[in-house]
């Protein structure tokens, strides 16, 4: 089941925020998600856990990957795709032409999910990231 984040999931997914990046935003950064006017944040769900969450912006018709991530034991199984596949169908109904996303250069896992959903490579941007430093890599999807 995926859904828009409510307030009973806030703690849920700043555990996995933790769990799942160096950099995780704070549960104050996840609290505004609920009450954001720009962002969107889904929550998939099987058996009463949340396994899983992205966070997408939609401004002037175009789109941007904020986050995504699944709980690494509950990885490999298409989890994934499933909010993958939310996030194009929503860009869709949006009328959204295109979409964008930063993705660490190392990150070869979310590259070829990327990959797989018809994003190119664009740019690199020189050490944009800390906790670790690292160049980020312009992903864009211009056909939604
Ligand atoms: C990236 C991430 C979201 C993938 O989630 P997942 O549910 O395990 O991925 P899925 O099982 O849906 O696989 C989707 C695709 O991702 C890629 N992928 C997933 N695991 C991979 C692996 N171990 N090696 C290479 N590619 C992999 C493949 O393209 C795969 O498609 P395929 O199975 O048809 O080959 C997960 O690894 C994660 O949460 N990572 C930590 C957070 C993160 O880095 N987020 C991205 C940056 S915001």
């Amino acid at each position: 089941m995926i859904h828009e984040m409510r307030p009973e999931d806030v703690f849920g997914v700043s555990e996995l925020e933790r769990i799942c990046f160096s950099d995780p935003w704070s549960l104050e950064s996840v609290k505004e998600g609920l009450v954001s006017s720009l962002d969107t944040w889904l929550v998939l769900k099987e058996g009463g856990g949340l396994l899983g969450y992205c966070i997408f912006r939609i401004i002037a018709g175009e789109g941007e990957l904020l986050r995504i991530a699944v709980h690494p034991e509950y990885r490999g199984r298409g989890l994934s795709k499933k909010l993958m596949d939310r996030l194009v169908e929503y860009s869709r109904k949006k009328e959204v032409m295109s979409l964008s996303l930063e993705v660490r250069e190392s990150n070869n896992k979310a590259r070829n999910l990327y990959r797989s959903y018809g994003f190119k490579e664009e740019t690199i941007r020189k050490n944009y990231y800390r906790d670790p430093q690292e160049n980020a890599v312009i992903m864009w999807n211009r056909r939604i």
